[in-house]
């Protein structure tokens, strides 16, 4: 099931106009990816570093200059002690195998979330690959790493009425970019395009507050499926649609081009 998706033949032309500036994907489908070749889970947890990777490189070639990627979330605690101590080896593991590659591609690494929970070992990483990223400039790689839409508003709302008892900030003087300035994602734009795999149709407390003009896009390829193909379906859907951000038709006059 695909849905809303009006086939078209994607605009592969890297003007800023014709590609979403900043695409966010919800990766599913690891598990059942696995399952369904007989595999223990974690198999497809790799193959997801894989199409990680590939989702990257496609970034970078196409000129999209942002991709935040939801890799772990408030929620997937709930899954098998094990799985977890899986994931966050793999993790740590995908990141100092990657970094090297990603540096020399002038991608600059960003996290959002709370990795603090994950231990030592990923964090050191972490702070290491933000270090040595941190002047890049050609693709924002932002991984959501024990990440949380509902716990990062409340935060955000918790800092606001911090500076509003401290007398720095008026509760009528609260603005949205002051909300903004107070989530994890402050200084990146929202994002313009939402992909998710695995054929679930929900956000999944991913970016609610960032997520409300984002045009969405559903597959049911699973996750370490993910190719150039479904890249390029997914980026001509985007074209395909009209962005009205809330005006009505005649106001906008951005029609995405198309070959
Ligand atoms: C999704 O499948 C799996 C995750 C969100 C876990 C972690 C993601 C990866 C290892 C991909 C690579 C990421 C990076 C940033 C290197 P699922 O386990 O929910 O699958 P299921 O729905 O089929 O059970």
């Amino acid at each position: 099931m695909i849905i809303s998706v009006t086939p078209v033949t994607p605009n592969k032309d890297d003007s800023p106009e014709h590609l979403p500036q900043h695409l966010a994907i919800i990766m599913d489908g690891n598990g059942r990816w696995a399952k369904a070749r007989g595999q223990a889970r974690v198999q497809g947890h790799r193959r997801g570093v894989d199409a990680a990777r590939r989702a990257t490189t496609l970034c970078g070639e196409a000129g999209i200059r942002y991709l935040t990627l939801f890799a772990f979330s408030s929620e997937n605690w709930r899954r098998p002690d094990e799985e977890v101590h899986f994931l966050t080896q793999l993790l740590a593991l995908s990141l100092e195998k990657e970094l090297g590659r990603l540096h020399e591609n002038g991608v600059k690494l960003n996290i959002i979330g709370d990795p603090s929970s994950f231990g030592r070992k990923l964090a050191k990483t972490i702070d290491n690959a933000l270090e040595k990223t941190s002047n890049n400039t050609t693709l924002t790689l932002t991984i959501a790493l024990n990440y949380g839409a509902r716990q990062e508003l409340v935060s955000a709302v918790r800092r606001l009425a911090e500076s509003c008892v401290a007398n720095e900030l008026s509760p009528r003087a609260i603005s949205e970019s002051d909300l903004e300035g107070a989530l994890n994602t402050h200084g990146l734009p929202d994002p313009d395009l939402l992909v998710r795999t695995g054929g679930e149709v929900r956000l999944s407390n991913f970016l609610l507050w960032q997520l409300a003009y984002t045009e969405l896009f559903f597959s049911d390829v699973l996750w370490p499926d993910f190719n150039e193909a479904l890249f390029w379906d997914a980026i001509g859907a985007y074209q395909g649609r009209q962005r009205r951000f809330g005006q009505i038709g005649e106001q906008v006059d951005s029609q995405f081009g198309r070959r």
